[in-house]
């Protein structure tokens, strides 16, 4: 786990990683040689012949013909090694191995999900075998805005764009959960847009795919330590709704709204995020943007969810919410409800 430039870069759970962070440390070196050996020279001859009394500026000189030739010559054959080498990186990112598996990803605002070839779809965290090659086939839902799709460990960065597919491959040998980050700046809760990707031996991968249960691997980077913040504050949460003696569904519907990436929008505490807190909303009189009331009751809660478009509250923009329709089942939606309940 040795990582380029004195643990700088983040961990190396990919062999691109470690391409292109040799590449990088390359880069950097070269740089610091140039620098050292232009500037200092330059400002000691700066000192050195300062315009003083009583000294004679030099005599004017037209040029060297050797030097020229020298400093044209060796950065040249340095940028072609630069590019060369990029250019051997970028093939491999590029070039899918045919076995590999693969996985949809969709961007829509502001949440990751992943489909596999079973029709599984999952919210916030792609699980994957480790030491198997998994392509990915990305793209925004529609009418949604560019995003980015980024996992700082594995270097691989590609962007979604709506009505388009893009792809990239990795392969992990790294077991643990690695963040995966939106990389292009989306709207308002941009910065809220992660997920994980979690790398599982094979064989725990394959009780994943068959819906059982599996124990997950710990968290890999020092980034990483954000988000479990985030995570581990809904945990509490879940926590302190069982010591208050509420029931088993409400807890599951707290899983609910922090797998689906609901909480990146609304809080649970009342503080402000993009979309009204759930603190207190339940069965509570709002306003709609015409001026009209509505009941936040549990018709109203899966109308949000399934056609979130149709009326929006007072004070919030309309559209900004993507539908959950099919993703969520009626049991997650009765969680989900019982879950606000817990929250008055
Ligand atoms: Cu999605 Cu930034």
């Amino acid at each position: 786990m040795s990582n380029g430039l004195w643990g700088t870069l983040p961990i190396q759970g990919t062999q691109f990683a470690k391409d292109w962070d040799a590449l990088y440390t390359f880069l950097f070196w070269v740089c610091a040689f140039f620098f050292v050996i232009i500037v200092v020279p330059a400002i000691f001859f700066i000192v050195k012949y300062r315009e003083r009394p009583g000294i004679k500026p030099a005599s004017h000189i037209e040029h060297n013909s050797i030097l020229e030739f020298t400093w044209t010559v060796i950065p040249t054959i340095l940028a072609l090694i630069i590019f060369a080498w990029g250019w051997e990186v970028y093939k491999k990112t590029t070039q899918i191995p045919p076995n590999a598996m693969t996985v949809r990803v969709v961007a829509k605002s502001w949440n990751w999900s992943f489909q596999y070839d079973d029709g599984r779809i999952v919210q916030t965290d792609m699980y994957v075998p480790e030491n198997t090659p998994v392509r990915l086939l990305i793209t925004s839902e529609k009418n949604d805005v560019l995003h980015s799709f980024f996992v700082p460990n594995f270097r691989i960065k590609k962007d979604a764009v709506p009505g388009m597919f893009t792809t990239t491959w990795f392969e992990s040998g790294m077991s643990g959960q690695h963040l995966i980050f939106c990389t292009e700046y989306c709207g308002a809760s941009h910065s809220n847009m992660m997920g994980r990707v979690v790398v599982l031996s094979k064989d725990e991968f394959e009780k994943w795919k068959w819906g059982k249960d599996v124990q997950l691997p710990p968290p890999v980077g020092p980034e990483f330590l954000n988000w479990d913040q985030q995570a581990s504050a809904e945990v509490d949460l879940r926590k302190d709704a069982h010591a208050k003696g509420l029931n088993q569904l409400a807890q599951q519907g707290a899983q609910v709204v922090q797998s689906m990436g609901c909480v990146s929008c609304h809080s649970s505490d009342g503080s402000a995020r993009i979309g009204p807190s759930y603190h207190k909303i339940f069965g509570r009189e709002a306003v709609l943007a015409d001026g009209s009331k509505v009941q936040v009751d549990e018709n109203w809660i899966r109308e949000k969810i399934e056609t979130p478009h149709k009326r929006t509250l007072a004070g919030y923009q309309v559209g900004l919410m993507p539908s959950y329709k099919g993703l969520m089942t009626d049991s997650e939606i009765f969680a989900v409800i019982e879950y606000l309940k817990s929250l008055n």
